[in-house]
């Protein structure tokens, strides 16, 4: 048995938190112990993003700082997992002998054979360049799998399968909420991205197992599936074509593909699809344990009719569309190879709002992609002022090695006047978000509990650090929530811990909310339940209410 103590770091997008949650499984279930800090575990892995620089210089630190640790002596097996390894592939291990094994996203399930070798490799010259492929598991070419469908259906569909969920009380909401991938990769390839070429081909599971690991989750008490995909509304799943392994049909190469396009599967005639509408009901239908079915991330081209009517009839799923926009320009959009036209967004936001009672919109927004002019930009602000966004992600353009935006234009919006436009951006949307907050006031929402708020709990640490009470309960809760900044809240800014806990969730919309919940109702018995809420106040960020 192995009782080696291994720390695992994760930076970047849902799905690279769900991929840390089943290395982890797979991990533990080989007898590793997963430890909560880097200091003294045996082996420290950082599973990474790569879709801005800042993301990878992120990382970088981290590698640095235990590249050193191993200089100076220490013995730590360090392991770069995730998107950047699979993009900078095998140089990034020349580059860093101190880095010990690299795996991409697409061969997760190939992690402990690495770990085994690098344990058996130890003693001798591990810089030798035939050890080096025993400890590197990278897609390369081979994550775009458009040749073979083969290779849609390997071992790393089986790890996703053999999820090992272990509701953790510490986690936000309790544990009680979780993501379920339903598509891997990508086909769109924007020009800025790099996901496709890090993340492979778009790979669709089947719904047989996508409501299975549901069903498996409800009954471990999860109340909230978030659904992932990178165009999580492009899903359709053509039964009978797939891979099959002992007889079970895994994941298939999804549409979208030129060379998929002369295979044609999906209109192949006869054939029977599950949609992405179709398999969202199927989830509300069999899984009703689930009271919250939410999805992310959506393609604005993607919505069928029929998907956002079955968001409109199903009441666990939630009316919350995650639709990044990237521009309000055509020009840019082209450049950005984005598929749609302004116009074309617009329509799709009125169709939406025009099928989906209440619905919640957000979005992504990049400026200072190369070429644009102070015009593009003011078309992105009407687009902002235009569409009720909860909440927009700023990001200022970063150019990616790899990707066509790199080879074919120049980074030429200088670093300030990206600055400025993501300030300027940030406040008209601020102004959108107020609006959109306020229209909630006066009315009762169900409210998912999650945490005790930030606020609080840096209350508590202050008081608590002031008082220095022996046995005083702090109420502490891990994961990261998309809370607003402390000052941006709800006016609690006394010391002294009052009557009430505050505690923050989220609508089905997924605004958030404080709530003031009176110690003598034990607040923290709540995280992880369903609230009716009666919203009083409301701020850019965020909702604030009693319970009723
Ligand atoms: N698949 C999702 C988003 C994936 S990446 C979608 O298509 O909506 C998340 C966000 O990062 C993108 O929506 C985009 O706004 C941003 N992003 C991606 N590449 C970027 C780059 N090179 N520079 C700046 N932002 C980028
Ligand atoms: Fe990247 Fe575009 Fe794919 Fe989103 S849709 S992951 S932005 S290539
Ligand atoms: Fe980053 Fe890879 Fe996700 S590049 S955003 S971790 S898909």
């Amino acid at each position: 048995m192995n009782h080696r103590s291994v720390y695992l770091e994760t930076f970047g997008c849902q799905m690279n938190e769900l991929d840390s949650e089943l290395v982890k499984g797979q991990l533990e279930s080989l007898g590793y112990r997963l430890v909560d800090r880097d200091a003294g575990a045996d082996v420290v892995l950082y599973n990474t993003c790569s879709v801005r620089e800042q993301a990878e210089n992120k990382a970088w630190s981290r590698i640095g700082v235990i590249s050193n640790r191993k200089r100076a002596g220490e013995e730590i097996i360090l392991g770069v997992l995730g998107c950047m390894a699979e993009r900078d592939g095998h140089d990034l291990l020349r580059r860093h002998p101190e880095v010990d094994l690299m795996c991409g996203p697409g061969e997760l399930d190939r992690l402990p054979l690495l770990l085994d070798n690098i344990s058996r490799a130890r003693g001798s010259e591990l810089n030798h360049r035939s050890q080096i492929d025993e400890r590197v598991a990278l897609g390369g070419n081979r994550s775009r799998r458009w040749s073979t469908l083969q290779a849609a259906g390997d071992n790393l569909e089986l790890l996703d399968l053999s999820r090992a969920f272990n509701p953790d009380p510490g986690a936000r909401a309790a544990g009680r909420s979780a993501y379920v991938r339903i598509t891997r990769g990508c086909n769109k390839f924007c020009t800025y991205c790099v996901v496709p070429h890090t993340r492979g081909a778009e790979v669709h599971r089947p719904p047989g197992d996508i409501v299975e690991e549901c069903r498996t989750l409800a009954d471990r008490g999860v109340i909230e599936i978030t659904l992932l995909g990178q165009t999580v509304n492009h899903y359709c799943y053509t039964h009978g074509v797939a891979v099959s392994v002992s007889g079970r049909e895994l994941a298939q190469v999804g549409p979208g593909l030129k060379s998929f396009e002369e295979g044609n599967l999906s209109s192949r005639p006869g054939a029977r699809t599950t949609s992405f509408a179709e398999l969202l009901e199927l989830i509300h239908e069999r899984v009703p344990e689930i009271r919250r079915l939410r999805f992310v991330t959506s393609y604005p081209r993607d919505f069928s009719d029929e998907a956002l009517d079955v968001i409109a009839r199903c009441e666990r799923i939630c009316p919350y569309l995650h639709v990044p926009a990237q521009s309000g320009s055509d020009r840019i959009l082209k450049l950005m190879n984005r598929g749609y036209s302004l116009g074309q967004y617009l329509e799709f936001i009125d169709r939406a709002q025009a099928r989906i009672p209440d619905v919640s919109i957000a979005g992504d927004v990049i400026v200072g992609f190369p070429t644009e002019t102070e015009e593009d930009f003011e078309d992105t602000i009407r687009l902002l002022r235009r569409v009720p966004f909860k909440n927009n992600f700023i990001f200022k353009y970063s150019e990616r090695p790899g990707t066509v935006a790199r080879r074919r234009f120049e980074d030429d919006v200088p670093i300030a006047v990206k600055k400025q436009r993501n300030n300027r951006l940030l406040a008209v949307q601020a102004e959108v978000s107020a609006e959109v907050h306020a229209r909630w006031v006066g009315r009762t929402t169900e409210v998912l509990v999650e945490q005790v708020s930030k606020q609080e709990r840096s209350r508590g640490k202050r008081h608590s650090r002031a008082q220095a009470l022996p046995g005083q309960v702090t109420l502490t809760s891990g994961g990261a929530a998309l809370e607003p900044q402390p000052g941006a809240g709800e006016g609690v800014g006394a010391e002294e811990p009052g009557a009430s806990i505050q505690l923050s969730g989220r609508t089905p919309g997924d605004l958030i909310v404080f709530l003031d919940c009176p110690r003598s109702h034990q607040p923290e018995r709540l995280i992880g339940t369903i609230q009716k809420v009666h919203i009083e106040d409301s701020s850019a960020l965020s909702l604030s209410g009693t319970l009723i």
